[in-house]
């Protein structure tokens, strides 16, 4: 192909991800700029962000703190390398997110994506188990609709076939937790379900099947985001950390779309009262402006890696772009806005009133479960003539061609999780365009 080729579509070289790829280009959905609660079309049209992105610009589009910490560490540092050597915002940025962490989760590895995240919490958990001579301990638990990125990790303790399917065996020795969604049981609650706590009990028949001395950990999201956003049912998580505490077995938490306020708190782990092994963050850590991830590990985790000879590295891993200067210097910025702006306290006061918000759309056609809690919701949508994930695509294209909204689908599901900065107002609007576009895709 030349860039000439007469009827070369311009748009066919870039293979999109998670993408329905040929539909997009017949008719795509373009953003050039974004400021605020906006995007902004290259047609100029202003497009509100209901699900921050890919529920990582927590803080908004374009603050001017953050665009400035970048461009000032671009100037000053474009790269460092990470592994032997590294740079001192780094340091700074580790410890300010251990003080914020709750527990003994006292140190930090970074990476860039939530991906990269999980598969060294994963490693992390095995290289741990194995120098404290726990060697067996290989197998993980994830859990049915989970979603902890696309590594061969993630997509092992996922639980979302369509991620899994084309791939293989993936990783061995992994068993998965039933989802807690019932939807006959669940539908239209407000935050945490009242039934479905009891599914934490499967935990104890998982291990029974292995013998618990031979599971690492167990991995897990607080509310399962990516799916359709599925909120913990109440004493859920509480109870997993119980059984996992009493066998030795580790808890990861993935926190990559709940932490830094979605829940209205620092992490989920604070609003459930858990303390976890294994943290990984991700997206609004730095406000989604330069890619940055990492795990808060618990001190005990550090401590059993800090063997051997002191001139080799303890830890065999790592990436060329952990802690990259630029994303550093954005996520510092983005926790001096989190604190300057109060977003935990702002998301937590919104919780209610964007609850009641969401719940006013049960009325409207083809509704079939509203799950708000914190600031995000799934809205599950009836599918359209038995074709899975149409009515949720037609609901996404008219949102942006027709509405002026953009909203992120997990098939039939529309996930709502707006900026943290939203206003009443905002929340509103975002309220009255799911409704028009909700009833144009019926
Ligand atoms: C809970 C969770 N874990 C991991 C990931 C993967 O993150 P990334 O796309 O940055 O690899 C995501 C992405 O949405 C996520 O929601």
């Amino acid at each position: 192909m030349t860039a000439n080729d007469p009827g070369v579509n311009a748009l066919e070289p870039y293979w999109m991800p998670f993408t329905a790829n040929r539909a997009f280009k017949q008719r795509p959905r373009m953003i050039s700029a974004a400021q605020g609660m906006h995007y902004i079309t290259p047609d100029g049209r202003q497009i509100i962000d209901a699900t921050s992105g890919l529920y990582c610009v927590n803080a908004g589009h374009g603050q001017p703190a953050v665009v400035a910490a970048i461009t000032e560490a671009a100037g000053r540092l474009d790269y460092s390398p990470s592994f032997q050597f590294a740079h001192p915002q780094a340091f700074e940025l580790a410890g300010r997110l251990a003080a914020l962490a709750p527990g003994d989760l006292d140190h930090v590895f970074f990476a860039s994506s939530g991906s990269e995240a999980i598969d060294t919490a994963m490693k992390l958990a095995l290289s741990y188990h194995r120098a404290r001579g726990e060697g067996q301990r290989t197998r993980f638990i994830g859990r049915e609709r989970g979603y902890h990125g696309v590594g061969f990790g993630g997509i092992s303790v996922g639980g979302i076939p369509a991620n899994r399917k084309m791939y293989g065996a993936a990783l061995g020795g992994i068993d998965h937790l039933a989802t807690t969604y019932d939807r006959a049981r669940q539908a239209f609650s407000t935050g945490e379900p009242e039934w479905g706590g009891e599914l934490a009990e499967e935990l104890n028949r998982i291990l029974a099947l292995h013998d618990p001395s031979n599971i690492a950990a167990v991995v897990i999201e607080p509310v399962a985001g990516s799916t359709g956003c599925i909120p913990p049912p109440k004493g859920y998580l509480e109870r997993i950390r119980e059984i996992t505490a009493a066998h030795g077995i580790l808890l990861i938490l993935d926190e990559v779309i709940t932490a830094f306020g979605r829940l209205g708190h620092t992490f989920a782990a604070d609003r459930y009262g858990i303390v976890p092994d294994l943290m990984t963050f991700a997206k609004g850590v730095s406000n989604g402006a330069v890619p940055l991830s990492g795990v808060l590990v618990r001190k005990g985790i550090y401590d059993a890696h800090m063997v051997g000879p002191e001139h080799l590295p303890e830890l065999f891993h790592g990436y060329t772009y952990s802690a990259h200067p630029l994303a550093v210097a954005a996520a510092l910025a983005t926790l001096d806005l989190h604190r300057d702006l109060g977003l935990n306290g702002r998301a937590a006061d919104l919780e209610t009133p964007f609850a009641e918000l969401m719940m006013s759309l049960r009325d409207e056609p083809g509704v079939l479960d509203i799950r708000p809690v914190g600031l995000m919701c799934g809205i599950d949508l009836a599918p359209k003539g038995g074709a899975f994930g149409k009515r949720g695509y037609e609901a996404m294209e008219r949102a942006y061609h027709d509405h002026d909204l953009y909203v992120r689908i997990a098939g039939d599901t529309m996930v709502i999780a707006p900026p943290l900065v939203a206003t009443g107002a905002d929340l509103a609007e975002i309220r009255d365009k799911l409704a028009v576009t909700i009833r144009a895709s019926a």
